[in-house]
């Protein structure tokens, strides 16, 4: 679906690449950018800076709630109408302790947002979409929602869950002959500052790339994208060796095994009081 001249709804559109497909949304001609983030004085911040660049409606929401959603869901329809695309981005990672170190609200803040966030937002918009028969769906998941990486076991299972329930959604829309399309993207780590202090063999993406990519992959409608296009091996790499082997040359050789080991993630994460509260 084109850009130009659709309403684009971004999650987690205040920071990292979700931030930077906002800002190309509006330069490629969206007619306007819906911008939903947990971090509310960063939604005025970005409203601000992206109105030279055409209309932008921001809104303070938790996708981990579904009365959050709500709220932001009527409002923006109020406000804006129709969501011609949604793109759903925001996604944690909490450390990179081994899974024997985690605790419940690790668990539930991970899945809550990564795997059960997009699905609501998802749920409040697939309709409104299948009943004009037009709309595109994208979801970011990741390349760790094919590869299991040690120290992110949380991150993993959230993308997988991700990965698996896009894809399904996709192929569902396709055989009742839909004009709603998804697109599923799963980036390799990209230099935003999520997974700051990691160290990887293979290259860490730009953040404008990957923004870049994402919006293409949505003009033509594509179903599932790795990126880089590498990706899209690593199911066949995990169908073809054994998983000692796979182990031995993409653990241990390549190195994907200790790519956690120095994270550190961001520094300064801002929440609203009552997450802050509960954690
Ligand atoms: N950075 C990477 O290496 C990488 C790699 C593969 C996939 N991804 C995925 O790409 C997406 C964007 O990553 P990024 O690096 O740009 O992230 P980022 O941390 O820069 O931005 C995430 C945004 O989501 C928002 N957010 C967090 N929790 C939220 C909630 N409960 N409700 C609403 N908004 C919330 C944050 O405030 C932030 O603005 C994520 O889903 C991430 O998992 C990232």
């Amino acid at each position: 679906m084109k850009i130009q001249g659709n309403t684009v709804l971004i999650t987690g559109g205040c920071s990292g690449i979700g931030k930077i497909m906002g800002r190309m949304c509006l330069e490629k001609g969206a007619s306007r950018l819906v911008i939903w983030d947990i971090n509310g004085k960063a939604v005025e911040a970005v409203v601000k800076e992206f109105s030279s660049l055409g209309s932008v409606y921001g809104h303070q929401v938790d996708i981990s709630s579904p009365a959050s959603i709500d709220k932001a869901y009527e409002d923006t329809k109020d406000a804006c109408g129709d969501v011609d695309i949604l793109i759903n981005c925001a996604g944690i990672v909490t450390n990179n302790k081994p899974f024997a170190e985690q605790t419940d609200l690790d668990i539930i803040r991970t899945i809550d947002i990564n795997t059960k966030g997009a699905m609501f937002v998802t749920l409040r918009y697939i309709n409104d979409m299948r009943s004009r028969n037009a709309g595109h769906i994208c979801n970011i998941t990741s390349s760790a929602g094919m590869l299991s990486l040690p120290k992110m076991a949380l991150y993993a299972a959230s993308k997988w869950g991700a990965t698996g329930w896009s894809d399904s959604v996709r192929i569902e829309l396709q055989r009742e002959k839909s004009r709603v399309h998804v697109t599923t993207i799963a980036p390799y780590f990209i230099d935003t500052g999520m997974f700051a202090g990691i160290r990887s063999l293979f290259k860490i993406q730009k953040p404008e790339t990957v923004a870049r990519k994402t919006l293409r992959a949505i003009e033509h409608d594509r179903g599932y994208k790795g990126i880089p296009f590498t990706q899209h091996f690593i199911r066949l790499m995990q169908g073809i060796f054994p998983v000692r082997w796979f182990d031995f040359i993409f653990g241990d050789i390549c190195g994907l095994y200790r790519v956690m080991d120095h994270f550190t993630g961001r520094k300064t994460v801002s929440l609203p009081e009552n997450i802050k509260k509960a954690s």
